[in-house]
């Protein structure tokens, strides 16, 4: 594991981006594992504007997102699908066919779930899979539990994650879904390359998931068996 730790956010954008762009140069069809949230936002700017640069392009490269609301429409501006294509999509040259999101619409829940994996493996797997970290361990929406979730499934959100994530929704707690749709640990620990960022408020959960032992009851601490994970935390 490598661990970069950096001052403030600016910086942190700028090494996740080189990396992530790094990638994409020496391999332009890559699939990328993209996250959410509002810790990737600066990372998507600045690979926008390598973009709008010239420094790089993404058309031979395909994503996945790590996970989706369940019960949203794609178009509603809480979905993540929402989210990708306005903060990265929308900006860069990526055909919309290679930009892969799961359908928080999808009538049957597993069935999606079975439906991502497939293409996952249909691609290749991933090449590198961008991750945040929530401030109760999860990764994408494994939540703390008593055992790691090894396929995509549909989650139910644990208290302290819907609270959090209420202040994007217009109605706070009860416009939140109470479900989603996350890949599980086995694809996030099959990635090639995982990159973790993270602000400084995340400080303690860091420590916890890095410095204390595996164990479900913080998801990310699974990622100290990954052999090529670089993580990117801010101090301040
Ligand atoms: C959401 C996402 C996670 C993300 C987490 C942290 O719950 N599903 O993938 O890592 O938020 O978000 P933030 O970066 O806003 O703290």
């Amino acid at each position: 594991m490598k661990w970069i730790k950096v001052k403030n956010k600016t910086e942190m954008a700028c090494i996740a981006a080189d990396i992530l762009c790094a990638q994409v140069l020496l391999k332009p069809e890559s699939v990328l594992g993209l996250a959410t949230g509002s810790t990737p936002l600066c990372v998507y700017e600045n690979m926008v504007k390598r973009y709008q640069e010239k420094k790089i392009s993404f058309a031979d490269s395909k994503t996945v997102n790590l996970d989706e609301y369940y019960g949203i429409q794609p178009s509603d501006e809480q979905s993540y699908r929402y989210y990708m294509d306005t903060n990265l999509f929308h900006h860069i040259d990526i055909p919309p066919e290679n930009a892969h999101v799961m359908n928080g619409m999808a009538k049957d829940a597993d069935e999606e779930c079975r439906r991502f994996t497939g293409l996952i493996h249909a691609l290749g797997g991933i090449d590198m899979q961008l991750l945040g970290i929530g401030h109760n361990g999860h990764i994408g929406f494994n939540e703390p539990d008593d055992h790691f979730t090894m396929d995509t499934y549909c989650v139910t959100l644990s208290e302290s994650t819907r609270k959090a994530n209420a202040i994007y929704f217009k109605n706070g707690l009860s416009d939140m879904p109470e479900k989603a749709l996350t890949m599980g640990i086995r694809p996030i620990m099959q990635a090639r390359r995982v990159l973790l960022i993270a602000g400084a408020d995340k400080k303690d959960i860091l420590q916890a998931a890095f410095n204390g032992p595996v164990t479900p009851q913080v998801p990310a601490s699974i990622l100290q068996l990954h052999r090529r994970l670089t993580v990117v935390s801010c101090e301040e």
